[in-house]
């Protein structure tokens, strides 16, 4: 198959990368009118750009360094705990907001690990995936008009979920601030005080966070939590890469702190510590009310998740504390190549703190001031066959006000062949 492709479309502030190969002359009269055929929402943002590098750099035999999926084995306990469940015939639909064995180890991973009392039959929903937990729980809580407080650069879905519940984003700034020789991306907490209104309704909170590896410490959480209290907001938390994170930085979920165990809703997955992205296999902890709500839109969009893989999940969930330990440890090494890979080639990476993506300044890189990140991010792919993610797709301003426009951004959760194939590529960035 021959695929070209077209840059730069935009639509709704968002870069599009166009696969070029349906042609006007080929698309029935009808079908020009797309926008007009779809509801107003969806002509809001465009698919993810993210999950588009994917497909543009299969098409270039490109190294993916661009979306985040491991590229390495799942752990063999819960690959097995799948194949049993599916040749035991776990094949039937589960209870639709959790198989039970699944929803206890939840609730006991929470209790040690956090010391969160959680009920396994009212406070948790078991859904397809961190993705479908966080727009069921925007579903449950938001009504048209509401605002939902979200920290910039964010992960790409916020803003689609926000609109998709009808409620409009509210972007806060986390900027690369020098803190004693060390950059951390920070938030003012006068915008954050400044960015909670009459309207607003909840803020979501990643952490770590995607794009930056920013992990937000005790105080910081503070500063949020309280705002929640004083304005009777509720946090809805991303907390899918709590196990991964670097340097003596530790995830505490927000809703531990003083206050917020009633208006949280803390959720997360099996696809980053497991290695499962294709398993759809995520859930959301909140009180028992929130957690009905929750439930309900769940059961409507998708009833439930895979029933045999939530047996695995429930295997998953009770593997021992070597396990995290050699995940982190193999994310550790791979953080520090990348690190030296980026630095070495002319990039300026900002140490993450978790998770596992490096946001790099490729100023120096720029063969003119027009060079922007997507047209650097497709001269990467294209010319040096390396696939990374525009900064900019991680920011809501347009054009050259966008604050990521002198950003791309690493995954490397990929194995180490992987990694050093890419920097034999990023040498060439030289020649
Ligand atoms: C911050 C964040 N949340 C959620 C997800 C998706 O999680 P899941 O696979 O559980 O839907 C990702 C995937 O990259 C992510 O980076």
């Amino acid at each position: 198959m021959i695929v070209r492709i077209t840059l730069p479309a935009r639509s709704a502030g968002r870069v599009i990368l166009t696969q070029g190969c349906r042609t006007a002359s080929r698309v029935p009269q009808r079908v020009k009118s797309a926008a007009m055929r779809t509801s107003a929402i969806t002509n809001q943002f465009t698919e993810s750009v993210i999950r588009e590098m994917t497909r543009v750099a299969n098409a270039h035999g490109a190294v993916n360094l661009s979306q985040g999926f491991p590229d390495w084995p799942a752990p063999m306990e819960i690959k097995e705990a799948a194949a049993r469940a599916i040749m035991a015939d776990v094949n039937q639909y589960a209870i639709t907001y959790g198989a039970k064995p699944l929803r206890m180890a939840i609730a006991d991973l929470y209790r040690n690990r956090y010391e969160m009392q959680v009920n396994p039959e009212t406070d948790i929903c078991v859904c397809c995936g961190a993705t479908e937990a966080i727009i069921s729980s925007l579903l449950a809580t938001t009504n048209p008009g509401d605002e939902v407080v979200i920290f910039e650069p964010f992960y790409e879905n916020y803003g689609p979920d926000a609109w998709i519940s009808g409620a409009t984003p509210r972007f806060v700034a986390l900027r690369p601030t020098n803190i004693n020789g060390t950059v951390r991306w920070m938030f003012d907490r006068d915008e954050l005080r400044a960015a909670f209104g009459p309207k607003t309704r909840a803020i979501i909170v990643n952490s770590p966070q995607n794009p930056t590896g920013h992990v937000f410490d005790y105080n910081e959480l503070r500063i949020i939590a309280d705002l929640c209290v004083e304005r009777d907001v509720l946090a809805i938390t991303d907390e899918i890469y709590e196990f991964i994170t670097y340097d003596g930085h530790t995830h505490i979920p927000i809703a531990t702190l003083p206050g917020m165990a009633d208006r949280t809703i803390t959720i997360s997955g099996l696809s980053k510590t497991w290695s499962v992205t294709g398993w759809r296999m995520g859930y959301s902890v909140a009180p028992a009310d929130i957690t009905l709500g929750i439930r309900k839109v769940h059961d409507f969009l998708t009833v439930g998740a895979a029933a045999p893989l939530q047996e695995a999940g429930a295997v998953a969930m009770r593997m021992p504390a070597e396990y995290y330990e050699s995940m982190l440890a193999r994310y550790t090494v791979r953080r520090e190549f990348a690190l030296n890979m980026l630095r070495e080639n002319g990039f300026k990476p900002v140490v993450p703190e978790g998770a596992y993506y490096i946001m790099a300044d490729f100023s120096d890189l720029r063969r003119s001031e027009a060079e922007d990140d997507t047209a650097f991010a497709m001269r990467l792919v294209k010319d040096i066959g390396v696939a990374t993610v525009p900064g900019s797709s991680f920011f809501w301003a347009k054009g050259p006000n966008n604050p990521g426009r002198s950003f791309v951004r690493f995954a490397f959760c990929k194995q180490e062949a992987t990694l050093v194939a890419a920097a034999e590529r990023l040498s060439k960035l030289h020649a």
